[in-house]
C-alpha cells in the first residue's frame, strides 16, 4: 500500500528526456535514464527499481524494500519540507519552465503579467506589481511615495532586518515602536505617540503569518493623513476580517522567497494597491524609473521578476488554497497539543494566519533548541535581536528607546518545524520531543 502511494506519488521522473547517444551501449534505455539520473545532485534522487542490472550498474538505484528501511531509519524532520510540494507539482512545474525555455523571453514573458492578473484578483486589489525581492518591493513603495532624508516612517522593532533596513536606504528614519504582547504585530495604540511632523508613512508588519490591525492602524494614519505600507511578507494568504492581507492599506507588499508561504524558487515580491497613481510609479521605479523606453522621469532600481519564477508561482498558485487551509488546520493542531505546557501563538478573532512561522515561547530557550537539535530537530528563532537594538540602527542614530515587549518575545521565541505537508505522525513527533525538552 505503502509502496501504491510512494510510486503515484513520485511519477515526475518520467519526465526526463534521454540525452545524446546511448545506442551503442549494451542496454540504451538503461543507459538513456542513468544520464537522465546524472544530471542531479549526487544524493538528490534515487532511482527505485528491482532490476538487478540498474541496481549494479548505477549507484542511485536502490530496491523499493530498501528504500522504505531507509525512510524508516531517517526520523529527521525538515523545517521546511519543499521537496514534498514539488513532489506533488513536479510534471506540471517541468512543462511550464519548459515553456519558458522554448519561448526565451526571460524577463518580463507573458507569464508575468498572467502572475500579476491572477494576484491581483487573489488579493482583491486593482494593481499587482510583480518584483525581485519582498526587500525590493518595500523599497520600491518607500520611493514610490516620495520617501526620503529628512523624513520618518513608523515600524514595528520586531521583524525581519529588511523592513527597518529598507526605511533607512531611502534615506528616512525608522521610528521603531514595540508591539502586542499577544500577536506580536505593532501595538496601534502605541502608534499616535510617535507621529511627528517629519512622518511621511506607517509600515506594520504582519509577522509570523497574521495580519497586524489594520481598522486601528488605518484609522490613526487617516487622522493624520497618512498612508500605510504592509510588510505582508509572511502573511501572504492570510486574511483579516474576511480580507485578503496585502490588500488592506495604501501599499501591501510581500515576498515570494522560497520558504514563505508562496515561495517561488529564487528571490522574489510583489506590491499591491487600488491606487493608480502610486501604481504607475511602482512600475516605473521597478525598471530604472523608466515610463517608455530609454526616457527615465525618475529614479528607480533593477526590481523585476523574472519569468521562470513567475512559472514557478503560477504552479504553486494551483494548490496555494489548499495549502493555506492545510497550515490553519497544522497551527491549530499544534496549539491544541502544546497549549498546556508553552506559549502558544494568538491568532485574534478577525484574523486567519497561514502561520509562514509556529512559533512559541519557552522560558529556557537555548537550552531546548541544543536539546531539540540533539534530538534530530531543527528550530529557528524569529528573531533574537529586536531592530531597535540592531547595531547598525544604534549608529545611524534612531531612537535608543527601550522596547520591552519586543525585548522579552526577543528572548523567549522559538518556530518549530512548520509547513503544509507535516503529516499528524510528525506533528505528534514534534510535539513529543518538545515535550520531553522543555
Ligand atoms: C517581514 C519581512 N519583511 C521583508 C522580508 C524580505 O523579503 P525577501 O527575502 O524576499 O527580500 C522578509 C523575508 O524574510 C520578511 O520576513
Amino acid at each position: 500500500m505503502l509502496l501504491k502511494t510512494f510510486s503515484e506519488d513520485k511519477q515526475w521522473l518520467a519526465a526526463l528526456a534521454g540525452e545524446g547517444s546511448v545506442f551503442e551501449s549494451d542496454d540504451p534505455e538503461d543507459e538513456q535514464l542513468i544520464r537522465a539520473l546524472q544530471r542531479f545532485a549526487e544524493g538528490t534522487i534515487l532511482l527505485l527499481t528491482r532490476d538487478k542490472g540498474l541496481l549494479k550498474k548505477c549507484s542511485q538505484a536502490i530496491t523499493p524494500l530498501d528504500f522504505l528501511g531507509m525512510e524508516e531509519e531517517r526520523s529527521l524532520i525538515d523545517f521546511i519540507d519543499l521537496k514534498a510540494q514539488q513532489d506533488l507539482l513536479r510534471p506540471a512545474l517541468d512543462k511550464n519552465i519548459h515553456r519558458v525555455l522554448h519561448h526565451g523571453q526571460y524577463i518580463m514573458g507573458p507569464e508575468v503579467q498572467a502572475l500579476e492578473e491572477k494576484l491581483a484578483s487573489y488579493v482583491g486589489v486593482k494593481h499587482c506589481i510583480s518584483a525581485s525581492s519582498g526587500t525590493d518591493t518595500l523599497l520600491i513603495a518607500l520611493m514610490a511615495l516620495g520617501i526620503g532624508p529628512g523624513d520618518e516612517v513608523i515600524t514595528s522593532s520586531f521583524s525581519f532586518i529588511a523592513t527597518g533596513e529598507m526605511i533607512a536606504l531611502a534615506g528616512a528614519t525608522p521610528v521603531f515602536v514595540d508591539i502586542d504582547p499577544h500577536t506580536y504585530n505593532i501595538d496601534p495604540s502605541l502608534i499616535e505617540a510617535a507621529i511627528t511632523p517629519r512622518t511621511k508613512a506607517i509600515m506594520p508588519v504582519s509577522l509570523y503569518g497574521q495580519c497586524a490591525d489594520f481598522d486601528a492602524i488605518n484609522a490613526i494614519a487617516g487622522k493624520h493623513n497618512l498612508p500605510v505600507i504592509e510588510d505582508g511578507a509572511q502573511s501572504f494568504g492570510a486574511t483579516y476580517n474576511g480580507k485578503r492581507s496585502c490588500g488592506l492599506s495604501s501599499i501591501g507588499s510581500t515576498s515570494f522567497f522560497p520558504s514563505k508561504p508562496l515561495g517561488c524558487y529564487g528571490d522574489g515580491g510583489a506590491l499591491f494597491t487600488n491606487d493608480d497613481v502610486l501604481a504607475k510609479a511602482m512600475k516605473e521605479i521597478r525598471v530604472h524609473g523608466q515610463d517608455r523606453r530609454y526616457n527615465h522621469p525618475r529614479l528607480g532600481i533593477n526590481g523585476r521578476m523574472d519569468t521562470l519564477q513567475a512559472v514557478v508561482l503560477l504552479t504553486k498558485l494551483d494548490i496555494f488554497d489548499e495549502e493555506v487551509a492545510a497550515r490553519g488546520r497544522i497551527g491549530a493542531r499544534y496549539s491544541e497539543l502544546l497549549q498546556d505546557s508553552v506559549v502558544t501563538p494568538f491568532i485574534s478573532p478577525e484574523n486567519t494566519s497561514v502561520y509562514a512561522q509556529y512559533t512559541v515561547q519557552v522560558e529556557n530557550r537555548s537550552d531546548v533548541q541544543k536539546k531539540l537539535s540533539d534530538f534530530g530537530m531543527p528550530t529557528a528563532v524569529h528573531y533574537p535581536v529586536p531592530l531597535h537594538l540592531q547595531p547598525v540602527f544604534t549608529s545611524l542614530r534612531c531612537s535608543k528607546k527601550s522596547l520591552h515587549v519586543a525585548e522579552i518575545a526577543a528572548s523567549k521565541v522559538l518556530s518549530l518545524p512548520m509547513h503544509p505537508h507535516l503529516s499528524e505522525e510528525q506533528i505528534n513527533n514534534i510535539v513529543e520531543r518538545l515535550l520531553n525538552s522543555i
